[in-house]
């Protein structure tokens, strides 16, 4: 996702500098070339080796090296990259911002840089609302410093409230939101994915076999071409997109209300398997096998079908709504039937009959269905699928 970026990392003196270890891990697994700067301060949180052996980099940290400064100027620095994060941005750091102060390296790179800069804010709850922080964060914003968390939590300080660093992940997913590039930079798709449960008991629940593998492709197809994905999904077991921001919920009501939570959107993609049937009162405890041989009967009722109640809204519906149908026969006809009874624009189909191995495996062959009629794609991998399908997402939004 990240090939080939340049990053250049300010950390600052907070105690989540201990979580930008892990996000210069993350973001160089991504491709990204991460060039570390420390303040005084984050020494005292992070040592210079370990940062420096995690980007397996050059650690830069004084304004007045000047052996740096014959290898490379600071203002050469703040412009060899394409992105400036600052990680975490300490209410100090952030000030000097504001302010314009240029009194040591990190403050001089961030006034000289002419490249987009994103901070991860992280300070004690009262420090984060003080109004002179507050005031500082508006300013920084009209100039065009974007902005990821503070989260909200338990602090290190044993206090509560907004003022945690974004985690890492979502971290990933400005910066991938900031250096997108492709025909769907600027456009925000939803993609749902994955199983739901549907507790029976606290240890039992109803599932299907889907695996999330389809969806997960398809957030990552999206986000290849400049998306900023909105992942909700349920119990999968492939493990979700990096870059996307992520939701995990368990039942279909629950994906229901991330769904609906996440619009708008200008696209959404319904890739998920979702139970079509809920027990309507989940017991509390486990049910007993009381060895009367009395065997419990499920009470079911339907649960909402998000696909077709997101096609139908009046007010927020995404420009594009596409959804999966799965059939074991008749898949285009059934399909397209689908197509009509949900409202949706598109359907994509598939034979999950079990002879396939489609349900949880690698491959899929899909009919698309619009409303200009249906096309059979060959047999190929999900990630193909994922790829066709995300490529005639952006010619349909462009
Ligand atoms: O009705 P059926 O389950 O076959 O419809 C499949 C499509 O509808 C998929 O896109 C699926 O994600 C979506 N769906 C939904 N909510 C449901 C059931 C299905 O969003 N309750």
């Amino acid at each position: 996702m990240l090939h080939g970026k340049r990053i250049l990392l300010i950390i600052a003196g907070g105690i989540a500098a201990f979580k930008s270890l892990d996000l210069i891990r993350r973001l160089r697994e991504q491709g990204a070339h991460v060039t570390p700067v420390l303040t005084k301060a984050a020494e005292e949180f992070v040592t210079p080796l370990s940062v420096s052996a995690l980007a397996a980099e050059k650690v830069y940290r004084d304004l007045f090296d000047l052996t740096v400064e014959h290898e490379m100027g600071h203002i050469e620095l703040s412009r060899a990259a394409d992105l400036v994060v600052v990680a975490p941005a300490t209410s100090d750091l952030l000030a000097k911002m504001a302010g314009g102060l240029a009194n040591d390296l990190a403050s001089t790179l961030l006034m000289a840089t002419d490249k987009p800069v994103l901070c991860a804010p992280s300070m004690n709850v009262r420090m984060w609302l003080h109004p002179s922080n507050q005031r500082n964060v508006a300013r920084l914003r009209e100039d065009g410093i974007r902005f990821v968390g503070p989260g909200e939590g338990e602090m290190a300080c044993g206090e509560y409230g907004p003022g945690r660093m974004a985690e890492v992940p979502e971290i990933i997913a400005a910066v991938s939101e900031v250096l997108a590039d492709g025909p769907l930079k600027g456009k925000h798709v939803l993609v749902t994915s994955g199983p739901t449960h549907e507790p029976i008991d606290p240890v039992r629940y109803i599932a299907n076999r889907s695996s999330g593998t389809q969806g997960t492709a398809l957030a990552r197809a999206l986000m290849a071409l400049g998306a900023r994905v909105t992942f909700v999904t349920g119990p999968a077991s492939v493990p979700p997109p990096e870059g996307a921001e992520v939701i995990a919920v368990e039942t279909a009501d629950q994906m229901r209300a991330a769904v609906l939570a996440a619009l708008p959107s200008d696209a959404a993609v319904f890739a998920a398997a979702v139970a079509d049937w809920r027990v309507v009162s989940a017991s509390d405890s486990k049910i007993k096998k009381d060895g009367s041989g009395h065997i419990p009967a499920l009470e079911l009722a339907e649960n909402p079908d998000i696909l077709a109640e997101v096609s139908k809204l009046t007010e927020n519906r995404p420009g594009l709504v596409v959804g999966f149908a799965a059939e074991t026969n008749d898949v285009t006809a059934h399909a397209t039937a689908k197509r009509a009874r949900k409202g949706c624009d598109w359907i994509v189909a598939n034979d999950v009959s079990p002879e396939t191995g489609i349900m949880g495996g690698r491959e899929n062959a899909v009919t698309v269905i619009t409303g200009e009629g249906a096309e059979t794609l060959p047999r190929m991998s999900k990630t193909e699928v994922a790829e066709k399908l995300a490529t005639r997402i952006a010619e349909a939004l462009s």
